[in-house]
């Protein structure tokens, strides 16, 4: 089998980024991470990454002219790796049309809500506010517009009453771990595709 070769977007935590490098040690698993991107230095995920002896780099956009420059030194980097397969794991910067179409079909996102409810940012807060009983995460292809692309997976959890958003975040977390490498390897195998 030919593993499929994977770069990963950070730009914090790196919680699901170290639930992908987990899944991809394991000898049958379809994807292997060969490289990771962050926005910022200071990222703690980069320290896991390099401790599990992954590639970094840091494409930071004030060191460019503009958002265009910095996501087509992404895509170079990712190329120079020999990308298939890229995975937004907690990247909290709006990429470009031109990267996202580039790389169309190619890249998935994970992201802490059952969408297409709660697009966007705080979530957890905003599912709490709205009454939910339940809430989740999705896996899906990256398009243009945010939060918006086909779902390869979705998990779900309860809310609970004395939930408050910290406490609904870590169940969801919990989820996203196990999410994400499912999702990364039904993409690896062929099983879904952006139609
Ligand atoms: C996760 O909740 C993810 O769904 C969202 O940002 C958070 C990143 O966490 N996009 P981590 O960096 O993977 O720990």
């Amino acid at each position: 089998m030919e593993k499929k070769r994977v770069g990963i977007l950070i730009s914090g935590r790196g919680s699901n980024m170290q639930a992908l490098i987990r899944a991809a040690e394991k000898p049958e698993y379809p994807a292997q991470i060969v490289g990771v991107i962050s926005n910022r230095a200071d990222a703690e995920g980069l320290v896991f990454a390099e401790r599990a002896g992954i590639p970094t780099s840091v494409i930071p956009v004030k060191q460019f002219a503009d958002r265009i420059a910095a996501d087509r030194a992404m895509t170079s980097q990712f190329e120079a790796w020999e990308v298939d397969i890229i995975c937004l794991a907690g990247f909290m910067r709006v990429l470009t049309p031109e990267f996202t179409t580039h790389w169309l079909g190619r890249s998935i996102n994970i992201h802490p809500s059952l969408l297409p409810k709660f697009k966007g940012l705080d979530t957890h807060q905003r599912a709490l506010e709205a009454g939910e009983n339940k809430h989740g995460c999705t896996v899906h292809f990256v398009v243009p517009e945010l939060d918006a692309g086909p779902i390869i997976g979705q998990a779900e959890v309860p809310v609970l009453d004395d939930d408050d958003a910290p406490t609904l975040a870590a169940r969801v977390l919990v989820e996203e771990h196990k999410l994400y490498p499912e999702a990364l390897r039904k993409l690896a195998l062929g099983q879904v595709s952006l139609a």
